[in-house]
């Protein structure tokens, strides 16, 4: 049977959301097959979440501080009838009880070409400053699928760029960022495609 992705995109606590935005667009202009049936963030605070109001989103507050965060999450989700879980920003390690819940189903975008420059403590600046002191040539994004362990899981889909000569951490994060936004509306679309024997 043929399936449409009702989405939930997860943003962090300092979301800019540009991601979720990208994402959005897409399923508006019909580029993926899917909706984002709702905007999870820690905080109201943010970026992310005057965005998603703004493009009428359902959004959600829940924050990581909450003592029953993984029920709360879980329970948001199947209660929006969510079928892929999109990570926007987030820092954290996603709670086993989600993943128990959406195997394969849930995606991260990080901004380098994994394996390398992920893991712990591998997140904005940092990634591009590593990338920029080991001297590449050729900088990207991954979108991968999630798993327990930071930036491991099985990789989706990978988009590069170079690495100019006179690249700052902030000129190669905004070339990084551009690809972004392609890749993860690219990928979800790539997802679905498969899951529906595609
Ligand atoms: C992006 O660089 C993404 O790769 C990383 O977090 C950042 C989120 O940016 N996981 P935004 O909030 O989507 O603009």
């Amino acid at each position: 049977m043929s399936e449409d992705g009702r989405i939930a995109i997860l943003v962090g606590s300092q979301g800019r959301g540009s991601n979720m935005r990208a994402l959005a667009e897409a399923c508006a202009r019909g580029d993926v097959p899917a909706s984002v049936a709702l905007v999870v963030s820690p905080r109201e605070a943010t970026g992310a979440v005057e965005t998603a109001r703004k493009l009428g989103l359902a959004v959600a507050v829940l924050p990581y501080k909450d003592p029953a965060y993984e029920e709360r999450l879980v329970s948001l989700l199947h209660e929006t009838g969510v079928q892929w879980v999109c990570l926007a920003g987030t820092m954290r390690l996603l709670p086993s009880q989600v993943l128990a819940a959406y195997p394969d189903r849930v995606l991260n975008i990080h901004p380098a070409l994994l394996p390398k420059f992920g893991g712990k403590g591998m997140y904005g600046h940092h990634v591009h400053e590593a990338v920029l002191a080991a001297g590449e040539t050729e900088s990207g994004c991954t979108v991968h699928r999630v798993n327990e362990r930071y930036d491991e899981g099985e990789i989706v889909l990978q988009l590069r760029c170079p690495v100019l000569p006179d690249d700052t951490p902030e000129t190669l994060a905004a070339r990084v960022l551009a690809l972004e936004h392609q890749a993860y509306a690219q990928a979800l679309a790539l997802e679905i495609q498969r899951r529906n024997g595609g």
